[in-house]
């Protein structure tokens, strides 16, 4: 290979260029470089020189020949008469072959076909019931056509010629190419090379400002990837996504990360001062740090209930600061993207239909970062919104939903959310642990954060929120949240993941 590349930077060093690579004769060769696979070696000795800007090339393209098994069969050991002939004694010197002798030393088809043209070729004669030499030397046309073939692509007597051949299938067309070469602007006879990486070692001792480099091959493909895998907190989703379609449910859209404290805190009744806003718990953003402004007149009816009530309530009766609804976080919850739904299905026009939706999605907490916690997770949530339904509708979803997902057992403690009243917090009966683990976290949305929206008193929104990882661990047999999220993941073992079925 290098020496290739010796070649065409000496002969451009002594001739200027190379205006037919066709015409270079190949270290270890002592015929020119016709044929077509020394032209392939000069192309790949092009390439290398080029991407080091020592050379550049023009590509010609040619009508070229190359042998087919056959033909090269031919090249190497002779024609099928030519074999026949020379397993044959002199006339008057040897015991005549029979056909049977014959098969047996050539082969059958070699035999059949060689013997045949041998006759025409007055090349053999019969005698008695064998076959001897007419001549004792002769020329093997087909065998120099063949080697001439493979030396040059093509033949010195013409297509005419080169069409006999391909017509007894020795020989097919294909497609060659010649180059001719010019000296680059990096043209050196020296073949140095070039460095491929910037090493630490290069930069401490200085030498990256003397040395080559190799220039970077935007073309190049990359290695195809395999095919994808779906991450193991993706399928348990998937899972997830069809019990929800089985139930009924629309997805809802969750793609914003970043919300406005009025949408992830006030529109959900969460009061300004309470410790869920602390920046201990609440990524807080910096830049930009503000919202625009949230919606007129809904913005202002949700100011009120929290400092004055209405509805049937008190309000919370504490100072109420707009610049505290404008700070962005990271959502805390997707029930930020449930408000945002809830109020749009409030006041569409045409008025309300009654609505089961879902989202799966990843949400964001400064906490404590340890073995089964990380700052940010996904959650699973559900809701309804119709007229008059109640908490027993919240219990019957609830236990629909965990059904499906294989879990028969549930349990439901009073718990406190801000948003709704009343608030359950869902246990299962866990068969491994042999205890109750709590599982999600639901309630009945809150006439405080309802009615500003622009929903009647009679329409009554439930909803659920559980984790996505704490399920994900469990069906994995995984028991550090490290080994499923973040930078220690395995790749290979993301690839391995069985599917999930409830
Ligand atoms: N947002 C609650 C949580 O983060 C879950 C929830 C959703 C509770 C809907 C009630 C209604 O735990």
């Amino acid at each position: 290979m290098e020496a290739v590349q010796e070649l065409i930077l000496k002969t451009l060093d002594s001739e200027g260029t190379i205006k037919d690579t066709r015409n270079l004769i190949l270290p270890g060769q002592t015929t020119p470089a016709n044929s077509h696979d020394a032209q392939l070696t000069i192309l790949s000795a092009l390439n290398s020189l080029a991407s080091r800007e020592m050379i550049t090339y023009t590509t010609h393209e040619i009508q070229s020949h190359v042998l087919t098994p056959e033909g090269a069969q031919i090249a190497l050991e002779g024609s099928h008469e030519a074999r026949v002939w020379a397993v044959l004694q002199m006339k008057g010197e040897g015991k005549p072959v029979t056909v049977k002798q014959l098969r047996q030393k050539v082969g059958d088809d070699i035999a059949k076909v060689g013997q045949g043209n041998a006759f025409k070729n007055g090349w053999i004669e019969k005698e008695g019931d064998g076959f001897v030499k007419k001549i004792p030397s002769i020329t093997d046309a087909t065998q120099l056509e063949m080697r001439e073939v493979d030396s040059t692509g093509t033949l010195n007597a013409g297509e005419k010629a080169l069409a006999a051949l391909r017509k007894r299938k020795l020989i097919t067309q294909k497609k060659g190419q010649w180059f001719t070469v010019h000296k680059g602007t990096n043209f050196s006879l020296s073949l140095e090379k070039p460095e491929t990486e910037l090493t630490a070692d290069m930069l401490a001792s200085g030498s990256w400002k003397t040395a080559t480099f190799k220039k970077y091959n935007f073309e190049a493909l990359g290695i195809p990837p395999n095919g994808g895998a779906l991450h193991p907190l993706l399928k348990v989703r998937e899972e997830f996504r069809q019990i929800f379609f089985e139930m009924g449910f629309a997805e809802m859209p969750t793609s914003s990360f970043v919300e406005s404290s009025f949408w992830n805190f006030d529109t959900l009744f969460v009061p300004q001062q309470h410790p869920a806003r602390d920046l201990q718990d609440t990524f807080y953003l910096s830049d930009p740090a503000l919202s625009l402004d949230p919606p007129r007149g809904y913005y202002e009816r949700v100011a009120k209930v929290h400092e004055q009530g209405g509805c049937g309530s008190l309000g919370y009766r504490a100072p109420w600061d707009p610049h505290e609804s404008r700070r962005l976080v990271l959502r805390t919850h997707t029930t930020a993207s449930s408000s945002r739904l809830l109020r749009e299905i409030a006041t569409q026009p045409g008025g309300f239909k009654p609505t089961k939706l879902f989202s799966i999605d990843r949400v964001f907490r400064n906490e404590a970062i340890d073995a089964t916690h990380l700052a940010e997770f996904h959650q699973v949530e559900g809701v309804v919104a119709d007229y008059g339904i109640t908490l027993g509708d919240l219990i019957g979803f609830m236990s629909t939903f965990f059904q499906k997902m294989g879990i028969h057992d549930l349990r439901f403690k009073p718990a406190y959310n801000p948003y709704t009243e009343p608030s359950m917090e869902i246990f299962a009966f866990h068969p491994m642990l042999n205890k109750w683990v709590e599982i999600g976290n639901s309630g009945m949305f809150r006439p405080e954060m309802l009615e500003p929206m622009g929903f009647p008193k009679d329409i009554h929104v439930l909803g659920w929120g559980l984790g996505l990882e704490r399920p994900t661990m469990i069906r994995y047999g995984i028991n550090n949240i490290r080994t499923l999220v973040g930078h220690r993941v395995s790749i290979e073992g993301v690839e391995k993941a069985a599917a999930v079925r409830f």
